[in-house]
């Protein structure tokens, strides 16, 4: 386990990286005034609105709103996570990523033993592929893939191999030296005695599946048997180099097509996915036997926004979706959608596909319910929602799921739908789920703000804004250790930025956003530094001076209102009356 990676260093590395330089290399642009233009690469248009603005280094799309740093461009547009995206930034600067303390980076002798192992692999792979086209027993092998109506097309694009019958083909075959030995037992081709005196080949008289990771090397593989011996999938164990529960089999081709995809297809098993492929649906990858961790469900939302999870129609199959939901619920941020979709029962998607074709597929596909509709039809089987003990039962079954759920549109959609069936407001739904915690409003609203009336930002957003885009103003902010103790909604993240900013007058939007990406209000910011900027130039030193000021007299301008309303309908006390009669004579305003 490598330790975290300074802060200091991901700042250090976003103040080099130029954005137009890494866009431009995967996205050609254009130059228009000060900024730089191209077609979006995250939707289908035909008049550039993607705008990438060198002085902010910073990407933003007014047709579909993708917006982002030089990192998060990395993430989007190659499907790399935040530490991928980094090691590569630093690699195109020939920088060595740094480790926090404890876990130090691999050293070189565990990176060359995992090098290995890739390589050792990477031969098997090879190896088992020539076996199936020309070793002497390959007959029954290549006639099983005919008989199940896969084309040699096909089995070459997924790089199927044969392992034959016997216990030494590999390791004689690759095992020469010591160290060989050594890439194979670390590759997990071998198997036996636990002494490791009698080793020998894990995978005997099998059709080979290789499994790869993100960038297409080889980690690993999925075993089929040819008759009926048990199990009838063997899969590599887990090594340093494979995990099962990360890797999606297929994933790596998906992420690959460069089509934009209505979907991606999460289906169960190996042949599966390649037999979807074979009726040119190309879009499928399969967990390795297992329900989608949270680490694959990161990958395949990382790949792309829609996910369709496809189970088999029986009672096994409803208990797999219900599982997947589980996990699936806190990556639903906006902008992403699941799906789940049933096949009739006893098929898989093979035989679907085999029998009735990919257009049938297809809209099945289409026809799956959301991850909403699946989530209260599950719920609304458990409870009778006629009844008041049926819609309690409902709200506490459904409470710790929509809890789970990201703040944003869907979980809203989700407690209205919740409100609806047990015949709630949705305020008092909100309230009933705990969903309106104390300061819940502050983050539901965005970076800084209360919830103002649309288009009226808080002094605290506003200030904000203006220092997402202009950086540089925060000289002129002064001193705000005082804003910082106040806790309306946004000072504290307001005064963090003004103490950040303070001793870096150079940096610019994408190095603010990206020190803050880890904070809670860290999506937030990213979002406000994508939005129009304020107009330069008209004074905004002193635009910013004036929203600290309103912002300070916020708490005490809140606590007047809410003195004024008991006053008028008489549950002050005296001691209130008395606070407000000096607060008002202080603003000069008449009481009443
Ligand atoms: P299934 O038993 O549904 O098989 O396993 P399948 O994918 O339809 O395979 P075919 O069509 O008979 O060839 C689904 C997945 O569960 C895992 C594998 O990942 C498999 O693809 N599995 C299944 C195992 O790992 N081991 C097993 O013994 C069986
Ligand atoms: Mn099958």
């Amino acid at each position: 386990m490598a330790g975290r990676i300074p802060q200091a260093f991901i700042d250090e590395l976003v103040a080099r990286a130029d954005i137009v330089e890494i866009i431009d290399a995967r996205v050609p642009l254009k130059k228009a005034g000060r900024e730089y233009k191209a077609c979006c690469p995250f939707h289908d248009e035909k008049t550039p609105s993607f705008t990438v603005s060198p002085g902010k280094q910073f990407y933003h799309c007014f047709g579909c709103g993708a917006h982002g740093t030089a990192l998060g461009f990395l993430m989007e547009f190659d499907h790399l996570d935040f530490v991928e995206a980094v090691e590569e930034l630093a690699a195109r600067y020939g920088l060595e990523v740094p480790r926090e303390g404890g876990a130090p980076a691999p050293d070189d002798a565990a990176r060359a033993r995992s090098e290995a192992a890739y390589a050792m692999l990477q031969s098997a792979c090879d190896l088992y592929r020539r076996w199936l086209k020309e070793h002497p027993q390959s007959q029954p092998a290549k006639e099983y893939l005919k008989g199940r109506g896969m084309s040699g097309r096909t089995a070459h694009a997924f790089a199927l191999g044969f392992a034959p019958p016997g216990w030494d083909n590999l390791l004689g075959e690759l095992g020469g030296s010591d160290e060989a030995r050594r890439a194979l037992e670390d590759a997990g081709l071998l198997a036996g005695s636990e002494d490791g005196r009698r080793r020998y080949d894990r995978f005997r008289n099998r059709i080979m599946f290789p499994i790869r990771d993100r960038r297409g090397r080889v980690v690993g593989f999925g075993a089929r048997t040819l008759g009926d011996d048990t199990p009838k999938y063997l899969n590599s164990p887990d090594t340093p180099v494979f995990h099962k529960g990360r890797e999606l089999y297929g994933l790596d081709r998906v992420a690959r097509l460069r089509e934009r995809l209505a979907a991606i297809v999460v289906v169960e098993g190996y042949m599966d996915v390649v037999m979807l492929a074979e009726h040119a649906i190309p879009y499928a990858c399969a967990t390795l036997g297992t329900a989608a961790t949270p680490e694959q469900m990161e990958r395949l939302f990382r790949a792309g926004a829609d996910v369709v999870f496809c189970f088999d129609g029986d009672t096994a199959g409803r208990r797999a979706a219900w599982r997947a939901l589980e996990n699936a619920l806190p990556f639903m941020r906006d902008g992403r959608s699941a799906r789940f979709m049933f096949l009739p029962e006893g098929e898989d998607p093979d035989s679907f596909v085999r029998a009735q074709g990919a257009a049938a597929f297809e809209a099945q596909m289409a026809r799956a319910p959301t991850l909403t509709e699946f989530l209260f039809e599950q719920l609304r089987e458990r409870a009778d929602t006629r009844s008041a003990e049926g819609q309690a039962r409902l709200k506490e079954e459904a409470r710790p799921l929509i809890e789970r759920l990201p703040d944003g549109t869907l979980k809203t959609l989700a407690t209205r739908r919740l409100a609806d069936l047990i015949g709630l407001s949705l305020d008092r739904t909100e309230d009933a789920l705990g969903l309106r915690r104390p300061g819940a409003r502050a983050t539901r609203a965005s970076a800084g703000g209360t919830r103002a009336a649309p288009g009226v930002a808080s002094p605290a957003r506003r200030a904000v804004t203006l220092l997402l885009h202009h950086p540089e103003l925060a000289e002129a902010a002064g001193d705000v250790k005082d804003i910082a103790l106040l806790d309306t909604p946004g000072a504290g993240l307001l005064a963090e930025l003004v103490e950040f900013l303070k001793n870096r007058p150079h940096l610019t939007t994408a190095g603010l956003v990206e020190h803050f990406r880890d904070h809670p209000q860290g999506r937030a910011l990213m979002r406000l530094a994508g939005g129009d900027p304020p107009p330069a130039g008209e004074a905004l030193d002193t635009e910013l001076r004036d929203c600290l000021e309103r912002v300070r007299r916020e708490p005490a301008e809140a606590r007047f209102q809410e003195l004024r309303q008991r006053v008028r309908d008489g549950s002050a006390s005296a001691a209130e009356q008395r606070e407000y009669a000096a607060l008002a004579q202080a603003r000069g305003a008449a009481p009443g």
